[in-house]
C-alpha cells in the first residue's frame, strides 16, 4: 500500500466529500448480512389490542420522541456536509427522532466549520442531539476543555465517541494508534456533563469490548454492526485500490444480530443498547428491539433518501419505518415499546458463526 498520508484541514474536507458521495452511490454495501433474516418475531393470533393503540412513543436522553429510531453520526465540517445536517435536523425535528452528527474534529482543525454542526441545535431545538468524536483523537490527547465545546456548539445531550479501528487502518490518512483509549474514555466520562455513547460505525462492538466499557463507566453504546455500510469498502475505493492486500478485510466485522445479542447479555438493566449496522426497515427495527436495544440508529439508508427525494423522500422512508415497526408490534400483542423489548424471538435458521 502508499505510505500514509498526513491529515490536513483540506484534506479533511476532501475526505468528507469523498464518503458522503461513495455513501450515496458507491458499491459500500458488506457483501454479508447483518443475521437480523435468521431471527423471526413469534407471531401472536391474539393480540388483544387494536392497531391504532399501538403506540411507539418513548424518551431518549431525558426528551420525548416519537418512535426509537436514530438518524446515526454522519456528517458536517465542510459546506455540503452543513447543507445535510440542515436537512437532516429540519426533518428529525418534525418526525421528533434524535440525530447525530458526524465526527466534529473538522471544526477543531478549522474554526469556519463550526457552523456546519451548530445549525443542527437551531434547527432542530427541541429533540436529543449527539455529538461525535474519534477515539484516535481522544487517543492523541484532545483536552476535554475542546471536548466541552463540542458537546456546547451544538447544545449536544451526549457526546459519541467512535472505535474505528478499522476505518483508520485502511484510510490513507489514518490514524490507527488507538493505545490508551480506554482510559481517555474513562477520564472523560468523569469530566463531561453529558453522557458519553461509546459507537463503533460499523464493524461491532462484541460483547467482550461492551464489558470492558461498561467497567469503566460507559452507560450508553451503540453497537454499530457489520452487514450494512462496509468503511473497509468506503476506505479501498477511495485509495482506488479494490484488489490492494487490504481487500481480504472487505467484510471484516460481527454481524449486527450477534453484536446486539453479545451486548444485551453483558449489559445489566442501567445500560442504554443502540443497536445499528444495516438496518433499512421497521421489522428490523422491532427485532432489534426485541433482542434488548432501546433504540436503533440508522445512517447510510437515510442519506440516500435524502439524496434521492429531498425532505418528502425522508418522510417517506421515516413513515414507511414506523408503520412496518408498529405493524410488527401489533403482531406480537405489543402496544408499546416497554411490551416489544419483552416479546418472543427466536433463530429460524442457525446462528451465523460471528464473523463470517
Ligand atoms: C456518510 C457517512 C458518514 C459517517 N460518518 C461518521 C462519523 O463521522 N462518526 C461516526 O461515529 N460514524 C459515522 N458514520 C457511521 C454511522 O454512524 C454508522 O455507524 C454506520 O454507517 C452503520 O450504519 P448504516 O449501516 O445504517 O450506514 C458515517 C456513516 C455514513 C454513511
Amino acid at each position: 500500500m502508499p505510505a500514509p498520508q498526513e491529515k490536513s484541514p483540506s484534506r479533511t474536507v476532501s475526505r468528507k466529500a469523498d464518503h458522503l458521495q461513495l455513501c450515496i452511490s458507491g458499491p459500500v454495501a458488506y457483501e454479508k448480512s447483518t443475521g437480523l433474516e435468521a431471527i423471526e418475531l413469534i407471531h401472536c393470533a391474539l393480540p388483544e389490542l387494536d392497531f391504532d393503540e399501538v403506540s411507539t412513543e418513548t424518551e431518549f436522553l431525558g426528551r420525548p420522541i416519537h418512535m426509537p429510531v436514530l438518524v446515526s453520526a454522519m456528517t458536517g465540517g465542510f459546506p455540503e456536509g452543513g447543507t445535510v445536517n440542515e436537512q437532516l435536523a429540519e426533518f428529525c425535528e418534525a418526525f421528533r427522532i434524535p440525530l447525530g452528527v458526524g465526527s466534529q474534529r473538522a471544526a477543531l482543525e478549522d474554526p469556519a466549520q463550526w457552523e456546519t454542526y451548530r445549525v443542527v441545535r437551531r434547527r432542530a431545538p427541541s429533540i436529543p442531539l449527539i455529538g461525535n468524536i474519534g477515539a484516535a483523537e481522544l487517543a492523541a490527547g484532545l483536552d476535554v476543555e475542546m471536548l466541552r465545546r463540542l458537546v456546547e456548539a451544538i447544545e449536544a445531550d451526549a457526546l459519541a465517541v467512535h472505535l474505528n479501528p478499522l476505518q483508520e487502518l485502511l484510510q490513507p490518512e489514518g490514524t490507527p494508534r488507538f493505545r490508551g483509549v480506554l482510559r481517555q474514555i474513562e477520564r472523560i466520562v468523569g469530566a463531561l456533563q453529558v453522557p458519553v455513547i461509546v459507537k463503533e460505525t460499523g464493524a461491532g462492538l462484541s460483547g467482550e469490548v461492551v464489558r470492558r466499557l461498561l467497567e469503566v463507566g460507559v452507560r450508553i453504546v451503540d453497537i454499530s454492526g457489520a452487514g450494512g455500510t462496509s468503511w473497509a469498502a468506503v476506505e479501498l475505493l477511495r485509495r482506488g485500490e479494490p484488489d490492494g492486500p487490504g481487500w481480504v478485510f472487505r467484510n471484516w466485522g460481527i454481524p449486527t444480530a450477534i453484536a446486539l445479542q453479545e451486548a444485551a447479555s453483558v449489559a445489566g438493566s442501567e445500560v442504554t443498547i443502540i443497536a445499528s449496522g444495516g438496518i433499512t426497515n421497521g421489522l428490523e427495527v422491532a427485532k432489534c428491539l426485541a433482542l434488548g436495544a432501546h433504540l436503533v440508529g440508522i445512517a447510510r439508508p437515510f442519506l440516500q433518501a435524502l439524496a434521492r427525494g429531498g425532505r418528502r423522500a425522508l418522510e417517506r422512508y421515516a413513515e414507511e419505518l414506523h408503520w412496518q415497526l408498529r405493524a410488527a408490534m401489533f403482531l406480537t400483542g405489543s402496544p408499546d415499546i416497554p411490551s416489544l423489548r419483552r416479546a418472543r424471538w427466536r433463530w429460524v435458521r442457525s446462528e451465523p458463526v460471528r464473523g463470517e
